[in-house]
């Protein structure tokens, strides 16, 4: 079956998580980063997704904005770093406006002027979406961005994925949903989307039940791919 539509989670995929540090650590007010930001990214991003698994089967949801803090507070502390407040506050407010990868913008309208629908599926709030999505300038080439909070629970819960074939009314082998989330393209591959896993890191596959349909190593041949 044709891929009519296609979905890309947000963070890590389209917009570079590890931005906010790089960026704080580049900043002279805080030079104290500069040998730490990429082991504080790691954590950041570490602790920020074991939340969201935790509170989807705990049955205690709470928003991305939350879970995004909570795993900043925690890597600050593994790292050294807690007690500054100017800090925390510069790495909170740099995440609302991370870089999207540089391939985006130029993948995105490729898939738009092939007729195909485009959307963000992510775990962040909608809050946090727009931002991102206004500050790349992404919101031409993007049909919709379907957040989480409509159902109230983490990916990878089916409801999340369901979210799709509520808004644009498509089979599931007719999406084409993209994650640089090892975890996140195995469930969706469950769920039955054709995944591809975008592997800018080079690393193992995630051991589950479910493979990615493609591995690829940045998003420029997803147009390619998506148009068969
Ligand atoms: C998202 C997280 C998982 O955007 O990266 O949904």
């Amino acid at each position: 079956m044709p891929i009519t539509t296609c979905i890309f989670d947000a963070y890590g995929t389209l917009f570079d998580v590890s931005a906010a540090a790089r960026q704080a650590a580049a900043e002279p007010e805080f030079s104290r980063l500069q040998d730490r930001w990429a082991e504080l990214a790691q954590h950041w991003r570490l602790k920020q997704l074991q939340y969201t698994w935790l509170r989807a089967i705990t049955d205690a949801h709470t928003d991305f904005w939350e879970v995004t803090q909570d795993g900043l507070d925690w890597a600050l502390e593994a790292t050294g770093l807690d007690g500054d407040a100017a800090l925390r506050l510069r790495l909170l407010d740099l995440y609302w406006q991370l870089q999207a990868y540089p391939e985006v913008p130029a993948m995105l309208r490729a898939l738009k002027d092939a007729g195909l629908n485009t959307a963000i599926l992510s775990n962040g709030s909608p809050a946090m979406l727009d931002g991102a999505v206004q500050s790349a300038g992404l919101a031409e080439v993007l049909d919709d961005v379907l957040s989480v909070e409509s159902v109230g629970i983490f990916k990878p819960d089916a409801r999340v994925y369901d979210l799709v074939g509520k808004r644009f009314g498509c089979a599931r082998e007719e999406v084409l949903f993209v994650s640089s989330n090892g975890w996140d393209a195995a469930g969706a591959s469950g769920y039955g989307f054709v995944t591809a896993w975008v592997n800018r890191a080079g690393e193992p596959v995630d051991r589950m039940p479910w493979k990615p349909a493609h591995e690829l190593s940045d998003l420029t041949t997803i147009p390619d791919l998506a148009r068969g």
